[in-house]
């Protein structure tokens, strides 16, 4: 398949998500004002959101990364997760605000949870660019959600297909 077969429906055009990014920004910069926070970032996914999300906060935060693989098939996730790269900081006693592309299962993001929750932050939240209520298998407290989308496969910022596509600046449903 070319890659204009590929990409299907445009769930989310790219002015929709600067425009929602810049609320989620401004929710977060009042939420946290006063506070020592750091976002963790999830790779690879989540490098364009945030990116543009912690250019568009007023106040100041750290930003660190975290990978993780999930076990199953590219498009399913088994729950298992190995985490490929640890945080650099050391997050005990701070405020910790995980920065996720996408919510599908839950799974992955639940086991990130468990994994930073055991290093006593001071608090910890998720803000999830995009949720697929539809999948979801745990029940997971998301403190910020930027769209809910259908059960569909997406691709573009920072979403791929096999490592592709994550480059669109809009979110695309993928063909077939
Ligand atoms: P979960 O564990 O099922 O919630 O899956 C989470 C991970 O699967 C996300 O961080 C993504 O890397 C990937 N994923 C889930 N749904 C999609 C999608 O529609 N497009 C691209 N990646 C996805
Ligand atoms: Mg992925």
């Amino acid at each position: 398949m070319t890659q204009d077969e590929v990409i299907g429906e445009v769930l989310i055009p790219a002015d929709v998500l600067a425009n929602r990014v810049r609320e989620l920004a401004a929710d977060i910069s009042r939420d946290y004002a006063d506070k020592d926070v750091i976002l963790i970032g999830v790779l690879k996914g989540a490098v364009f959101f945030v990116a543009d999300l912690m250019r568009a906060l007023d106040i100041e935060c750290e930003i660190d990364f975290m990978a993780v693989a999930s076990y199953g098939s590219a498009m399913k996730s088994s729950g298992v997760v190995r985490v490929l790269k640890d945080l650099d900081a050391t997050i005990e006693g701070r405020h910790v605000l995980i920065i996720e592309d996408i919510v599908d299962s839950g799974l992955t993001l639940q086991y990130l949870l468990r994994n930073l929750n055991a290093r006593d932050p001071a608090s910890l939240e998720v803000c999830a660019l995009l949720i697929k209520p539809a999948r979801q298998k745990v029940d997971l407290k998301l403190r910020y959600v930027g769209f809910e989308i259908p059960d569909r496969f997406v691709i573009g910022y920072g979403l791929d297909h096999d490592e592709r596509y994550r480059s669109l600046p809009y979110v695309a449903a993928i063909e077939g």
